[in-house]
């Protein structure tokens, strides 16, 4: 898919996380000006290094700002002549925010209104920021809607619900562009494989190239719908362009279909060659049961459709970890 973004100067906050390094690969692989904010609390250096089959140098082709989103002197900084801010910045999983819920509050939903704010008193136009398929909450309808959200079930999913009342209200008000993208369960090369937090499918590769059992909270009948990180940078490439009938919504990013944990780690275990029996621990508090994203209203606004099978996905995945794991 072609997407004509070239010329432009971006802001991506969070920029050296797993979903930022890949927008601003992208950003610059379509010859856009980039600069990063981040603060490397979950980030790091090294996310950042050999961008574009190492054509893309740190400090050299891009700019990288540390520093704090809820650092109004920063922000200043960091959105001084920038023509829209992708705004990924964000303290992500669920369980973390079940343990600490203020700095979740605070990095979250207070963090996205200082960088609403800082965009509409510097004269940026249009923010497009990262919101979560978890603001579907407690609604059991499958597929999932814009418009069918049901109540939180963990301060992160609250916090993404706030930031999209912010981003609905900014332009209400004060005309900004903002667009909130919903990703779903998103996977990926230099996604985290290392923190008490991380994500599934670095969990399962982890402990399978490792030769340990990997562990499934709960069932492992539980799914969801995994998105290919490639794919989400495309979304955010063609909300940069979506027309003004977009903006002041969220909207999903996923694929629509739908996994168990046990249909993926036995993709898993197919692509590795590698068998080795899940051990199953209690279900975690704050985690949805089913999850899966009804496509059409980004393809309808945004013109966005994702490109990327489980299977292909997972093989570049899986080519990544094998690399890169100690
Ligand atoms: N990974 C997923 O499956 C998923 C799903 C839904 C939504 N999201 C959202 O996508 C965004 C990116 O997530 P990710 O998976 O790349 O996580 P990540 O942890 O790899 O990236 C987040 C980045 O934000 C930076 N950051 C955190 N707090 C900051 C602060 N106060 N100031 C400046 N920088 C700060 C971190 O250092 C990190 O580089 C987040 O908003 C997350 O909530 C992710």
């Amino acid at each position: 898919m072609s997407v004509e973004t070239n010329g432009r100067f971006i802001l991506v906050t969070g920029g050296a996380g797993f979903i930022g390094s890949h927008l601003v690969e992208e950003l610059l692989n379509r010859g856009d000006r980039v600069r990063v904010l981040d603060n490397f609390s979950t980030g790091k250096a090294e996310n950042l290094e050999g961008l574009g089959h190492g054509r893309w140098k740190a400090g050299v082709d891009f700019e990288v700002l540390r520093g704090d989103i809820r650092d109004q002197d920063t922000l200043d900084r960091a959105v001084a002549g920038v023509d829209a801010i992708l705004h990924q910045a964000a303290l992500g999983s669920v369980p973390r925010s079940v343990e600490d819920p203020i700095t979740t509050q605070r990095v979250n939903a207070d963090g996205t209104l200082h960088v609403f704010q800082a965009a509409r008193q510097r004269g940026v136009r249009r923010v497009v920021y990262a919101s979560s398929s978890a603001v579907y909450g407690d609604s059991d309808e499958l597929p999932k809607k814009e418009g069918r959200e049901g109540a939180p079930l963990s301060p992160y999913a609250l916090t993404k619900r706030v930031n999209e009342e912010y981003g609905r209200l900014f332009h209400q008000l004060y005309g900004l562009e903002t667009i909130g993208l919903r990703y779903f369960n998103v996977y990926g090369p230099r996604q985290d494989a290392g923190s008490e937090y991380a994500a599934v499918i670095p969990r399962f590769v982890t402990a399978l190239l490792s030769g340990n059992a990997p562990v499934i909270y709960g069932s492992g009948l539980q799914s969801r719908d995994f998105t290919y990180v490639r794919d989400v940078a495309h979304a955010n490439l063609h909300a940069l362009d979506a027309a003004p009938e977009a903006f002041g919504a969220s909207y999903n990013v996923g694929m629509g279909g739908r996994w168990t944990l046990l249909e993926l780690l036995g993709a898993l275990q197919d692509l590795l060659e590698i068998r080795i029996e899940p051990r199953h621990e209690p279900p975690r508090v704050g985690d949805v049961m089913h999850s899966s994203a009804d496509p059409t209203l980004a393809r309808v606004k945004l013109g966005f459709a994702g490109g990327y099978s489980l299977f292909d996905g997972l093989k570049e995945s899986i080519e990544w970890y094998r690399r890169n794991l100690g």
